[in-house]
């Protein structure tokens, strides 16, 4: 088994990519956009991607042929994806359609990460089978993603949809709800939070194992994951 990981750099990425560090048996190769933020990741095992570029995906299908590709990278600041619709479509459904397209030159297993923001919350905890109907342009693009996997002929694909993810991976790009939380915490600050949301933190090693799970099983379909009650 090949392993492809886009946006390592991420909180979930450099989760997969220790666990897969830690197996030490597997074939695979770590992307993400900016330049590698594991120390303990050696180059060979690292190569940048930009996902929204086509020709980048292709030449790197092309050369290293995966057998799965774990589609962690995505625009995640839901505020922006609301004031920069255009950018959150070009990474959220047009980079997965190019995915797609390699993946079936390849016959490579697609796991793509999604997320519980595709419901409206009028209800939960969602099941695989409940109805979207995404409020923000974050959870619209996210789901528009989902049906394009859906729709698109793929033979081996997963959808991993996800809620809240923390924990702490090297050089953050950015917080994480517990980070936030204990921060405030520990300087004695007092903390806003709205008290109307019941949702499921995910720890990103959890999230992470779910992952390699699906890879290793080569399942397909629709997964959630949250942590249990
Ligand atoms: N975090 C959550 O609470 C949460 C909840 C539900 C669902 N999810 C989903 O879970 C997945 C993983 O989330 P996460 O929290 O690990 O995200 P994250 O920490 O924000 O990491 C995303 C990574 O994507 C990379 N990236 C951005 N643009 C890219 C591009 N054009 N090409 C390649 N890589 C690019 C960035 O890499 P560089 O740093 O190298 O630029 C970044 O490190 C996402 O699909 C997200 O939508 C997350």
């Amino acid at each position: 088994m090949k392993i492809l990981i886009t946006g390592s750099n991420g909180l979930l990425g450099q989760n997969i990519v220790k666990q897969l560090l830690e197996k030490g048996n597997i074939d695979f190769l770590a992307t993400s956009k900016g330049e590698n933020r594991m120390s303990n990741l050696g180059s060979e095992n690292y190569q940048q991607l930009d996902i929204t570029s086509k020709e980048e995906v292709n030449i790197l299908f092309k050369s290293y042929q995966p057998t799965v590709v774990i589609n962690t990278a995505a625009m995640t600041n839901v505020d922006a994806c609301e004031e920069h619709r255009d950018q959150c479509w070009d990474m959220t459904v047009n980079a997965v359609s190019y995915l797609i397209d390699a993946c079936k030159k390849y016959n490579t297993h697609l796991i793509h990460l999604s997320t519980d923001f595709i419901f409206d919350g009028e209800k939960g905890p969602y099941k695989e089978e409940d109805k979207a109907n995404p409020l923000s342009y974050y959870g619209q693009s996210k789901y528009e993603a989902e049906l394009i996997i859906q729709k698109s002929g793929l033979k081996n694909w997963a959808i991993a949809r996800t809620i809240i993810v923390y924990g702490v991976v090297e050089k953050m790009s950015r917080s994480n709800v517990v980070l936030w939380a204990k921060g405030a915490l520990e300087k004695g600050s007092p903390i806003n939070v709205v008290d109307d949301q019941f949702r499921s933190p995910t720890h990103g090693s959890d999230l992470a194992k779910g992952c390699l799970l699906i890879a290793e099983k080569q399942a397909n379909g629709i997964f959630t994951f949250r942590e249990k009650k």
